[in-house]
């Protein structure tokens, strides 16, 4: 491509927190009409850069060229001025104001939110939005919320869009549709830059792909010559298997049996439908299901944390015995040795306090264990380190807030926290949400530890082929039912995908 078509270039540039060199001395071009997907590790500099070009940094060094024509970009206004509009993982919208209101606000000159309205019809008639411009924030889905967020960039005039991990919070199926949007804005004319740790993602949708590696960039090329082996690759620096490994169940006896459970919410609706299923140790069940299917209460039920309305939850002990769970309060399940770990879309959301640092964010664990608060704090702080360590943390030191921590390294404290407790049953969800395939593989692993020390683990999961590779066999969920368990080893993907759909993969009975 000629690189004078450039919508930006990115020249030499470094930015430093502290001691921590994010980019360094990085060149990169983004073009007009394409899709650039930006790759790289958990913490590999990638928001980083980003950042500079949608105003919220400085760049240390180097310069930046919006067409050719060198500019300064100080704030999130200069980069509007620009044209560019970046879509953050975590969205900073108004609660309380309805979309139109979001998007309109903070602009100059007078809100006649009318006209406003009828220009984010046309936005979305434009390039195919599902916007209701009335509605209330605090009233839409993660994936409505980020919509609004892109209609607003769009609202202003961005022709240059960057989405940075917006696909680890959506359904496969809301992921679909904005593919189609960045697709028809692309054939606008718009460059658009995406990051997203989803190899199949980059390869269905992007144009080109850039590599970052420890803040360094390491190359691109056209996608279609390159693929997902190459492209980790390049972003770990050294060869990596992406095979997961599915060890042989060890001795697996039953160790939670579920029986014809039934869970409703709030308001009234059947969320579990007379589920039964039994976990056995040394063996990962994974659940599969369309987001929302009862995957949460499901969990939830098990640790003690959702009213249910009908059915047990027995753990079976080694020696046989059995113990109704239903009824017990969360903490003493908990110290049965029944850990959680459910990776929420909002990772500060839940489980961990931002504020607190990473060996505090443990004691918390080891307080839920029923430990005094005060008397027992070497072993948080070893667990701390531990979890830094194995899971390779990348933090300055187990006394930082965990809120300063890049996602994914929140989320390796996260899941590292229950794994590191030794638990005998791993209730786990979404455990690799936003993690680069690399971590996702050292969480697979650890996983796959526990297994093999005859652990009962539920592991649930949005990524089929993941769940397909993993697990020893599937619990399908549909509609809160169970349409049906297959063995991991020889299931196809596309009959577990219809059972998601269709209980038993038939038509609905
Ligand atoms: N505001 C900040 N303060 C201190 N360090 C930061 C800040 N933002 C990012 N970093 C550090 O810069 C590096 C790159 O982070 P980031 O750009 O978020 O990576 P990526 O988006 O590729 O995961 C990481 O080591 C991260 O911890
Ligand atoms: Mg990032």
């Amino acid at each position: 491509m000629d690189i004078n078509l450039a919508a930006v270039k990115m020249r030499n540039i470094t930015k430093r927190f502290g001691s921590v060199l994010a980019n360094d001395r990085v060149w990169l071009n983004i073009y007009k009409g394409e899709i650039l997907a930006l790759l790289g590790e958990n913490g590999s500099g990638k928001t980083t850069l980003m950042n500079m070009l949608s105003g919220i940094y400085f760049p240390d060094e180097g310069d930046i060229y919006i067409n050719d024509e060198k500019v300064v970009i100080r704030s999130p206004k200069d980069a509007f001025a620009h044209g560019i509009g970046m879509i953050h993982q975590h969205f900073k919208l108004v609660d309380v104001l309805t979309a139109t209101e979001n998007i309109v606000l903070g602009l100059e000159g007078k809100l006649d939110l009318k006209t406003a309205a009828q220009k984010i019809r046309q936005i979305c008639d434009a390039y195919g939005f599902d916007v209701d411009p009335d509605q209330k924030v605090y009233d839409m889905s993660v994936s409505q919320k980020q919509t609004v967020e892109i209609v607003k960039v769009l609202f202003r005039g961005a022709d240059i869009l960057i989405l940075d991990e917006p696909t680890a919070v959506l359904t496969p199926q809301e992921t679909d549709k904005l593919f189609a949007v960045l697709r028809n804005m692309r054939d606008d004319g718009k460059a658009i830059v995406i990051i997203t740790h989803k190899m199949h993602e980059v390869e269905s949708l992007s144009d080109r792909v850039a590599v970052l590696r420890q803040g360094q960039f390491v190359g691109d090329m056209p996608t279609k010559d390159t693929n997902a082996q190459d492209m980790t690759n390049m972003m770990v620096g050294y060869p990596v298997s992406l095979n997961i490994n599915r060890p042989d169940p060890v001795d697996p006896k039953p160790r939670i049996e579920v029986k014809n459970l039934t869970v409703r919410s709030i308001d009234g609706i059947l969320k579990l439908d007379d589920v039964s299923f039994t976990a056995m140790s040394g063996e990962i069940l994974g659940v599969a299901g369309i987001s929302g299917s009862g995957q949460k209460e499901l969990l939830e039920a098990i640790a003690g944390l959702q009213p249910v309305e009908g059915g047990s939850i027995c753990y079976v002990d080694d020696d046989g015995t059995h113990d109704e769970l239903l009824g017990k309060d969360p903490l003493s399940i908990a110290e049965k040795g029944i850990a959680l770990s459910f990776v929420p879309e909002d990772r500060l959301g839940m489980g961990l306090v931002g504020e607190m640092n990473l060996s505090d964010n443990m004691m918390l664990r080891s307080f839920r264990k029923g430990k005094g608060f005060f008397t027992d704090r070497k072993s948080p702080r070893r667990l701390a380190k531990q979890v830094v360590e194995e899971l390779n943390v990348k933090t300055p030191n187990i006394e930082t807030p965990v809120r300063k921590l890049s996602g994914g390294n929140v989320q390796k404290v996260l899941v590292g926290r229950e794994i590191a407790s030794a638990p005998k049953v791993l209730l786990t969800a979404y455990a690799v949400r936003g993690l680069d395939i690399n971590s996702s593989h050292t969480i697979y692993d650890l996983i796959n530890q526990q297994k093999q020390k005859g652990i009962a683990v539920i592991y649930v999961g949005e990524d089929l082929d993941v769940l397909l590779e993993l697990c020893d066999r599937i619990l399908v969920l549909c509609a809160g039912k169970v349409s049906g368990i297959v063995p991991g080893r020889g299931a196809k993907k596309r009959d577990v995908g219809m059972m998601m759909t269709r209980l038993g993969g038939k038509d609905n009975a």
